[in-house]
Order: C-alpha cells, then sequence, then structure tokens
C-alpha cells in the first residue's frame, strides 16, 4: 500500500539500502525542491569472492553476507555523508525483485530504522531504482527510452513517469548480464563474468567466430540470449583446448553479436515510439543496469542513437552496477511526490516495472 502525505521537506535526504543480490550497499543523497540530486556517500561491498568457489551466487551465502556486514555499511554511509540517522528524512531499501534471503534482510533492517528513528520507509523496486538513476545523475527527467540490461534483466522501457513505466520489449529466455556470466564460466573467467569478458575480448578478433544474432531482424523487439551462449560453448568445444588467444577472441566475437542484436533490438523500439515525445527536439535514450558499464555495447548504442536522432544517457560506470545511491534517489523521488511504505510492505522477489505488460512467449521468461 502506498500513503500519501500532503507536504514534503524543500531538500530531503534519503537512506538507501541495497540487498537484492551481491552487493550490500547503502548510500545518502540529497534530493533538492527542484529535482536536483547529489550522493552524499555511497558504501558498496561486493561479495562476489564468496561465491567464486561456486561459479555464480548462491542465494543462502548471499543472504549470510549481507545479514554480516549491513549495519557497518549503512554506518559508513551515514559517516562518509556526515549525517546521523536523525538527520535522514525517509529511509528507502530495495523490496525486490531479487533473491528473498537479501531483500528480507535489507527491507527488515530498512524498517527497523525506520521505525527506531521515527522515519517513514519506502519500499524500492530495484528496476525503478536503475531506471531513474539518470535523474540523480544527468539531471534527467521523463520521458525518455530506456535499455535495462542487468544480471537478471534485458528489457527496454518507456519511461513517462516517476512511476509510470511501459515495458515495450523483454528476453525470452537469458538475461544478458546472464549470458555474459555464463560465457564467462564457459571460458573459465574470473567472475564477475561481465568484466572479464569485456577484459579478454580487448584483444580478441570480433570476426574470428560467426556467432548468432538472435532476433535480429523479427518484427517483435523482444531479446533471446540463450542460443548465443549455446553457440559459444559449441564454438568453444570444437577448438578445444583453447588457448588465451582462443579465449579473447571468442570474447570479441561474443560482444560483437551481442551489440548486433542489441543495437537491432533497441532501433526498432527508436523508430516505434519516436511519435510518442512532446517535444521532436529532445528523445533523450537511457542506458542502465550493471552490463551498461561495457564500453563496447557503450560505443554502439552512441551510434544507434544519433542514427535516430536520440540524445545519449549512461550513468557512470560506479553507478550502473548494484548501488545504494540509486536506492536513496527512487526513495527521494517518491518521497518529493508524497509518497512512503507501510512497515507491512512485503518484498517481492518478482516485482515487474510495468505489472500489465503482456507476458513475452518465450522459454523462461523474465517478468
Ligand atoms: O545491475 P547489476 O549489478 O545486478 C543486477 O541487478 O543483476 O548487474 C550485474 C550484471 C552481471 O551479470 C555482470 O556480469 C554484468 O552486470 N556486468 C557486465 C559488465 N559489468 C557488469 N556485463 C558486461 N560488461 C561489463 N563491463
Ligand atoms: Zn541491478
Amino acid at each position: 500500500m502506498t500513503i500519501s502525505s500532503p507536504t514534503a521537506p524543500r531538500r530531503t535526504l534519503v537512506l538507501g539500502i541495497e540487498s537484492s543480490c551481491d552487493e550490500t550497499a547503502a548510500a545518502v543523497v540529497a534530493r533538492d525542491a527542484d529535482g536536483r540530486g547529489y550522493i552524499l556517500s555511497s558504501a558498496v561491498r561486493s561479495q562476489f569472492k564468496q561465491h567464486e568457489l561456486y561459479g555464480g551466487v548462491v542465494p543462502e551465502i548471499a543472504a549470510r553476507a549481507h545479514t554480516t556486514c549491513l549495519d557497518h555499511i549503512i554506518a559508513a554511509a551515514l559517516a562518509q555523508a556526515h549525517v546521523k540517522l536523525a538527520d535522514v528524512d525517509a529511509i528507502a531499501a530495495t523490496s525486490g525483485p531479487g533473491l528473498i534471503g537479501g531483500l528480507i534482510v535489507g527491507a527488515i533492517t530498512g524498517k527497523a530504522l525506520a521505525l527506531a528513528a521515527g522515519k517513514p520507509f519506502l519500499a524500492i523496486n530495484h528496476l525503478e531504482a536503475h531506471a531513474l538513476t539518470c535523474g540523480l545523475t544527468d539531471g534527467l527527467p521523463p520521458p525518455y527510452v530506456m535499455l535495462l540490461v542487468s544480471g537478471g534483466h534485458t528489457q527496454i522501457l518507456f519511461v513517462e513517469d516517476v512511476g509510470g513505466y511501459r515495458r515495450l520489449a523483454t528476453t525470452i529466455d537469458d538475461a544478458l548480464g546472464e549470458a555474459f556470466d555464463k560465457t564467462a564460466k564457459l571460458l573459465g573467467l574470473p567472475m564477475p563474468g561481465g568484466p572479464s569478458v569485456e577484459a579478454a575480448a580487448i584483444d580478441g578478433d570480433p570476426r574470428r567466430f560467426k556467432l548468432p544474432r538472435p532476433m535480429l531482424g523479427r518484427a517483435d523487439p523482444n531479446f533471446s540470449f540463450a542460443g548465443l551462449k549455446t553457440a559459444v560453448r559449441h564454438a568453444a568445444e570444437a577448438i578445444a583446448p583453447i588457448s588465451d588467444d582462443d579465449v579473447a577472441d571468442i570474447c570479441a566475437s561474443f560482444q560483437a553479436a551481442v551489440c548486433d542484436t542489441v543495437v537491432d533490438r533497441v532501433a526498432q523500439v527508436m523508430r516505434a515510439v519516436v511519435h510518442r515525445f512532446p517535444d521532436d527536439r529532445h528523445r533523450p535514450f537511457v542506458v542502465a543496469g550493471g552490463v551498461a558499464a561495457n564500453q563496447v555495447l557503450r560505443a554502439a548504442l552512441v551510434g544507434v542513437a544519433e542514427t535516430f536522432g536520440y540524445s545519449f544517457h549512461a550513468p557512470p560506470l560506479s553507478l550502473c552496477s548494484d548501488n545504494g545511491a540509486m536506492i536513496a534517489w527512487a526513495g527521494a523521488e517518491r518521497h518529493a511526490r508524497g509518497q512512503s511504505d507501510g512497515l507491512q510492505a512485503p518484498v517481492r522477489p518478482r516485482w515487474p516495472l510495468d505489472a500489465d505488460a503482456a507476458p513475452a512467449k518465450g522459454a523462461g521468461v523474465k517478468a
């Protein structure tokens, strides 16, 4: 349930807590009455060392790790921002989608702090936080087209307003970050997979392996990456044992296939929604989520935005992957609109941004 209150103070300080996957993070952001945002602190602890042995994120280990360090991360965020809990106007915590154990740890901690300090609590949708980050970093208000590419999601959204999201495309199987992670694992590269694949690809030949471009040219703008992942496996098996040069060429070829596919899908949407912008000279395109840190993909997206007359926006690298600032900012945006959530707000492992979006047909559709 969302509760509305009539007034919001001029400058708000919000503490944000993130624990939906394998990053424990907290931050304090300020939001001025004119909508401008400032990061006063941002503390992040990644758990990837704890999961490395298992080749992927283990939910139980993640939840325990959040429990162990969340208090310290929150204390660090408050200390770096030179504020006390009593100084913040609201407390925001990721409440979905994500791994349920971690979500419970973060949300319960946020609620306990809110109750103890007598502050409003905001249950934040992690995808909404990624979607609104460019408001904090670029001062960019909706409407905009957004590509959200993370470990669990691959979507193109039309962001009409804060709280108004239309899903225009989604993956019918794997998320793009997942495809990077699985490719890395298959090639014996360390976690986190995306940055490893990108680093290995730097010296590689993107033309050596003819990998498929799934969905290229299809009328609907959805994504599919499961076939690409399988093609990578076949390519690696066909030349086993693989050398470092082979790994570099496979990674570069994989990235090239990803870029061609994503650019084609994004172009499809850009064409289709061109008329939805009130000002023809101002059509922003935003990319966010962990995979948005990939420089090759970013360059490809700059190109497609230019072709279709969109301005390109992406968060700085440190705010592409999961962080507390984006959660605090989503909280600040909602708080500025007089919203808060009760302490009974549930955690939601699945929490689509656009509840009305028709389900996409595919093997393992992500909401
Ligand atoms: O947004 P995020 O930090 O967490 C989720 O909400 O899922 O995204 C994590 C994903 C992982 O799959 C990771 O491998 C990928 O983002 N990633 C990258 C890069 N940096 C992180 N993928 C490709 N290139 C990168 N440089
Ligand atoms: Zn994320």
